[in-house]
């Protein structure tokens, strides 16, 4: 495996010096920024993450920032990014970070890799980055690029799939550049080696590629579970009178965890007007009339595609109390509060006609 070894990470360290992209978190040695660059890349895009990545260290240069900031302040600058798990466990880990080392980001895999929301991956990304530790970065463009090159059809997402990738992913490892070497694996895949229409004409890998050769490029990775998509039906009731919104936080346990929204019903079939109707009647006051405000908005999760359907009511003036357990905010306070992009969305069509 040695020369061999040489030979793979001569080619991608190569390709690397040729076609590296230019990107904020890169030639960094700060732990803290390039952890928050690595939970913002974990499920989105360069493109798209690279802004949110600029205002967030910009609005909590340090860990400590970031543990002395409100839960809601971290999940407004995350809105629109989804998956805000990630950012209330980054949120706990600046807590966790104060605590156990007084602020100090842990510099080995052992304590990395026990942060609140960091993973094998991510905790090797940090490791290899900041303090240039032998962990290989196994990400989705590693898995790719090594299934293909190397013809592994063991799927990606068992037990023994990612055993056997992380063993052949550490034996090829670059040991003396091992950030360089997972920064280079990891554009490789994102830029050459891409999961749709890879650049195979131009590939310096082209001649040892055991995909290519066997006509399997498109094939690989494989997968054993397809990701099954299931709808589900959301019913947004905009409660609101001239100057003020009803709205809630989503409670533990469910997604969008913390984060703000309207009266809501949730189904997983479609439900009648008058089924919606039997559902909001012990909900709302007696004759409170419900105008159609938008239909048919669709919202694509991992596992689910949201359909939703939005209504809104409009209460006496003077209506002060909780209305099923949403409470009243001025137009200045519903603007800070963390919602998730469909409740963005579905608010912008309730609201902008008065
Ligand atoms: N995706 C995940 N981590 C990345 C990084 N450090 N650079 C570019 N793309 C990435």
């Amino acid at each position: 495996m040695h020369s061999e070894a040489r030979f793979w990470q001569n080619a991608i360290e190569h390709w690397y010096a040729a076609n590296k992209r230019e990107l904020p978190w890169r030639g960094i040695a700060d732990p803290y920024k390039i952890w928050v660059s690595e939970i913002i890349l974990q499920q989105t895009q360069v493109a798209q993450g690279w802004a949110y990545y600029e205002r967030f260290v910009a609005r909590f240069p340090d860990v400590a920032a970031l543990a002395a900031a409100d839960e809601a302040e971290v999940l407004k600058l995350w809105q629109g990014l989804g998956y805000y798990s990630r950012a209330r466990n980054m949120h706990r880990a600046a807590r966790q970070i104060m605590e156990q080392w007084q602020g100090r980001f842990p510099d080995n895999y052992k304590d990395v890799r026990g942060l609140i929301g960091v993973g094998d991956y991510t905790a090797a990304a940090i490791c290899s980055f900041a303090y240039n530790l032998p962990c290989a970065a196994v990400d989705g463009n590693a898995y790719r690029v090594l299934s293909r090159c190397f013809g592994i059809d063991t799927p990606i997402d068992t037990t023994a799939g990612k055993k056997e990738f992380a063993a052949l992913a550490q034996a090829l490892l670059d040991k003396d550049a091992p950030g360089l070497y997972n920064q280079a694996l990891m554009d490789f895949g994102a830029t050459q080696c891409t999961p749709q229409n890879p650049r195979c004409t131009d590939c310096p890998l082209a001649g040892s590629c055991a995909a290519l050769a066997e006509g399997r490029v498109g094939e690989l990775p494989r997968k054993e579970k397809g990701a099954k998509v299931t709808d589900r039906y959301l019913y947004y009731i905009v409660c609101r009178t001239a100057e003020r919104v009803f709205m809630r936080r989503r409670p533990k346990g469910d997604i969008w965890q913390g984060l703000y929204e309207p009266l809501l019903i949730e189904s997983d079939a479609p439900l009648s007007f008058s089924a919606l109707q039997q559902r909001l009647a012990e909900l709302l006051p007696p004759a409170t009339s419900l105008r159609p405000v938008a239909s048919g908005i669709t919202h694509r999760l991992t596992h689910r595609r949201l359909v939703a359907d939005c209504y809104e009511a409009r209460l006496p003036e003077n209506t002060e109390t909780q209305i099923a357990g949403c409470s009243p905010y001025s137009r200045e306070a519903l603007e800070a509060l963390p919602v998730p992009r469909l409740v963005e969305k579905i608010l912008q069509k309730a609201l902008e006609k008065q």
